[in-house]
């Protein structure tokens, strides 16, 4: 299997081949999305809401981005694995951020670095892939400076401002970024930014003319009903499935339908499985003491697979939406105020 590296994404920017990147925090996420080909997985600091509760991403520490880079990097055979930069760990000097960029690669074993800026992070970008460290850049709407945006405000839909984003998307190619995040800002404006750089850009909330989208993996997944933002499509809906597996187990252990005999162990173990012959099955899957499948259980499975594609939304309908037009909003599936 070919690893995704930085050369990849370039290439396929060059060749028109579109780029799909997930946010991934966990070992069983971060396998399953491998799994499925997605090109680059994100130990983005969003985990501050997904994962910790946190109703911003600024309380997420290095300490908890190395740990989660970690559960990601152990596990991940094909995609280029990111690891982001959390508040406070490359804003205060260069050499911290080189310090703190280097414990992501080295530590949390990630392949890249992503952090958030324009220009006024040109030479901390320089100084961190100086040290052989490849950095992705983020740009438009950056949640780590939430309270001077006043709000998950969408970014640049002034002339004034377009031009700066414009500026700041130069700025981070020239300092040496391999790749540029567009976050929250109109698609006319990422098209321009994206047919102007040489560099890959990933859009989220930026329309379709970028090189790529990314998106929080439980918001592409559907695992909110609650969140719904403009920007969001939902590709399952795993709070429907998730839910009524869980309502199935509540019932069948209040029940006593849970666990049957075949869940269940006896003093000695079952004998293998036997073929006509009598003879052991060498590669049967019904090892001693393994469960045997439970045939009682296919129709709930179907039910949990008719919900996925039935993707009853419309519980999500009218919630607010993080990037959209007005409102309070939720940011990552929690709460969060919107100003517009
Ligand atoms: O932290 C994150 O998940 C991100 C993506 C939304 C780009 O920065």
């Amino acid at each position: 299997m070919k690893k995704v590296t930085i050369q990849t994404l370039r290439r396929m920017k060059q060749a028109g081949e579109r780029i799909s990147m997930l946010t991934a925090y966990d070992a069983t996420f971060a396998r399953l999305f491998d799994g499925a080909d997605i090109d680059v997985l994100l130990v983005g600091d969003s985990l501050g809401m997904t994962v910790q509760g946190h109703d911003s991403t600024l309380p997420v520490t290095m300490d908890q981005l190395v740990y989660h880079c970690q559960c990601v990097s152990r596990v991940v055979e094909r995609a280029h694995v990111v690891g982001d930069m959390p508040f406070g760990s490359y804003q205060a000097s260069a050499d911290e951020a080189v310090k703190n960029a280097m414990r992501l690669i080295a530590e949390g074993g990630v392949g890249s670095v992503k952090l958030e800026g324009g220009a006024d992070y040109a030479e901390v970008i320089r100084r961190i892939v100086r040290a052989g460290v490849p950095v992705m850049g983020h740009i438009g709407l950056t949640p780590q400076s939430v309270h001077k945006l006043g709000g998950y405000v969408v970014q640049g839909r002034s002339e004034e401002k377009a031009a700066r984003i414009l500026e700041d998307a130069k700025a981070l190619e020239a300092a040496g970024c391999y790749c540029l995040v567009l976050e929250a800002i109109p698609a006319a404006l990422a098209a321009e930014i994206t047919a102007a750089l040489t560099i890959p850009v990933i859009g989220i909330g930026a329309g379709v003319a970028c090189d790529g989208q990314v998106l929080v993996c439980y918001d592409m997944l559907g695992m909110n009903p609650d969140f719904q933002p403009k920007f969001v499509k939902r590709f399952a809906d795993l709070f429907t499935v998730i839910r009524e597996a869980t309502q199935s187990f509540k019932r069948e252990v209040r029940e006593g339908a849970f666990p049957g005999p075949q869940h269940s162990f006896t003093s000695t173990p079952d004998k293998p499985a036997q073929n006509k012959e009598g003879l052991a099955l060498a590669s049967s899957n019904q090892r001693p003491e393994a469960p045997a499948p439970d045939p009682e259980a296919a129709p709930a499975v179907q039910s949990v697979q008719a919900n996925i594609v039935a993707l009853p939304l419309q519980a999500a309908r009218g919630a607010s939406d993080r990037h959209g037009e007005e409102g309070t909003v939720k940011l990552y599936s929690v709460p969060g105020t919107m100003v517009e």
